[in-house]
């Protein structure tokens, strides 16, 4: 069965970036690539990957217009935006709407959800969510864009340290009050 699994970096109070979408916050922190919580290690089972319009924008702004990725995207967006190749899609609506193809193009592997919180979140309550990877920085910023925009109880699988990143695992059990 295909996995959706939400990895993301976030402050401690729960934020993706500041206000004005800057991740100046994450990308002055160390973090050691083959230490525990591997984006390289996690990455190997992706199959395709999906993501909201303003981090796909953030991408490409801050790659200067290029995409680095191989797996196919799925990106949700109510305009008409241009994908940057081919292995990118537009879509909009409900995630159910798309789980058939989304999980075509994962194969067998895993759904990277990307972000952001409330995508994330409209996943979730589509049953299409099953474990959040974050790696929290020794950061808060009082505002800024959700991590995870909805009521969830989670179980923590794994931790670790990375730096001085914390980073965790949890499994997605189901709405706030299913346990
Ligand atoms: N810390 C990290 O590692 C990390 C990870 C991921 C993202 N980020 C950052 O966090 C921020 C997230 O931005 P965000 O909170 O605005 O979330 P987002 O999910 O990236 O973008 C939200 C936008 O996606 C579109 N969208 C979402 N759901 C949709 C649906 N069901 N159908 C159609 N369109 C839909 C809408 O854009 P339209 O106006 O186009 O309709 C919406 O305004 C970005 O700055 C990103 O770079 C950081």
């Amino acid at each position: 069965m295909t996995r959706y699994r939400y990895n993301t970096a976030t402050t401690l109070d729960g934020f993706l970036a500041d206000d004005a979408d800057s991740l100046d916050w994450l990308l002055k922190q160390e973090f050691d690539e083959h230490g525990p919580g591997s984006f390289e290690a996690f990455m190997a089972g992706v199959g395709t990957q999906v993501m909201g319009a303003t981090t796909y924008e953030w991408i490409l702004d801050h790659e200067k217009g290029a995409w680095t990725y191989t797996a196919p995207t799925f990106v949700f967006t109510h305009r008409d935006l241009e994908p940057a190749n081919e292995t990118i899609t537009m879509v909009a609506g409900a995630p159910a709407e798309h789980r058939a193809a989304i999980e075509a193009a994962a194969g067998d592997k895993d759904v990277w959800m990307v972000g952001g919180g409330d995508l994330a979140a409209s996943f979730a309550a589509a049953g299409m969510l099953d474990e959040i990877l974050v790696g929290v920085a020794p950061v808060t910023l009082g505002s800024g864009r959700p991590l995870l925009g909805g009521a969830y109880d989670l179980r923590l699988e794994e931790s670790d340290r990375n730096h001085e990143f914390l980073v965790a695992r949890y499994a997605v059990v189901g709405p706030l009050g299913t346990r």
